[in-house]
């Protein structure tokens, strides 16, 4: 028997087509759950979905969210309905970055990482808990990061709405508790991804330097601890935030 079983299961894993996202999916699926693939790119989505459905035997869709938009989000939900009636885990994992140092920050920058990381995650969940709410059992883990709770230079944007999912989680937490569901945080640290390829070597450096554990993060780091949370194990964990960052904070 698998020490981890989720073979009843199903889960949304949002942005999972690369990065942190395919990697909780692939870990999710190995561990038996149905899973919901999502990218911006439908026919990419798919075939990851196809990827992980043949690697691990287990149903996956694969569909298009963009999180900027509650039409989309609403339409994308609907689908999983259709298809699965719902699902009993959650994994807020979709964000994006647009770096600027405040002075040349503009209003749409803040704006559109506010309707990414922060809008969407509220407006998603608050369709997909309600099915949790019917079977009380289900497991949200949103995925904040490290500089939620340090700041960074030129992420004002982006560290506000990692710092805010840690009061939407806490808060949710508190509400869903009866329910049995449980919503909990994993703030990773530098991982080696499409988001930090393109960092400077110079940058990169100076980030290694803080990291005790002497080497960058990898998906599969965060992934692992992604599935022990919606496991039976971690069922007395709410309201959490967990840090994967080798150490840094
Ligand atoms: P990535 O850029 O490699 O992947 C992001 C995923 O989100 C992709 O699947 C993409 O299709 C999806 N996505 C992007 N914009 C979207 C939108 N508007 N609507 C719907 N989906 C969208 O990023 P990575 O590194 O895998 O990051 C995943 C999460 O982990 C993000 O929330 C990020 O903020 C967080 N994180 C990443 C760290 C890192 O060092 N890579 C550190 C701390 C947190």
């Amino acid at each position: 028997m698998l020490l981890i079983d989720l073979s009843n299961k199903k889960a949304i894993v949002t942005g999972s087509t690369r990065g942190i996202g395919r990697s909780i999916g692939e870990f999710l699926a190995r561990a038996g759950a149905q899973v919901v693939i999502t990218g911006r790119d439908r026919r990419r989505a798919e075939e990851v979905a196809k990827e992980i459905e043949e690697a691990y035997g287990v149903k996956t869709l694969g569909l298009d969210l963009s999180m900027e938009d509650t039409q989309s989000i609403r339409e994308f939900y609907e689908g999983v309905e259709k298809a699965w009636g719902g699902v009993d885990i959650l994994v807020n994992n979709a964000g994006i970055t647009r770096d600027k140092l405040f002075l040349r920050m503009s209003l749409e920058d803040w704006e559109e990482v506010l309707r990414v990381n922060l809008t969407g995650t509220f407006f998603l969940t608050s369709l997909v808990v309600k099915g949790m709410i019917k079977s009380r059992w289900g497991r949200i883990v949103n995925i904040s990061s490290v500089v939620g709770f340090t700041g960074n230079v030129g992420q004002v944007n982006y560290s506000s709405t990692k710092s805010a999912l840690l009061g939407f989680t806490k808060s949710l937490a508190k509400e869903l508790a009866s329910r049995n569901i449980t919503v909990n945080a994993v703030a990773p640290g530098f991982i080696e991804t499409d988001m930090t390829a393109g960092l400077s070597e110079d940058i990169k450096e100076s980030y290694l330097k803080n990291i005790p554990l002497g080497r960058f993060g990898k998906p599969e780091d965060v992934a692992g601890l992604v599935v022990f949370l919606c496991s039976d194990y971690a069922s007395y964990i709410t309201g959490q935030v967990l840090h994967v960052n080798g150490g840094m904070y």
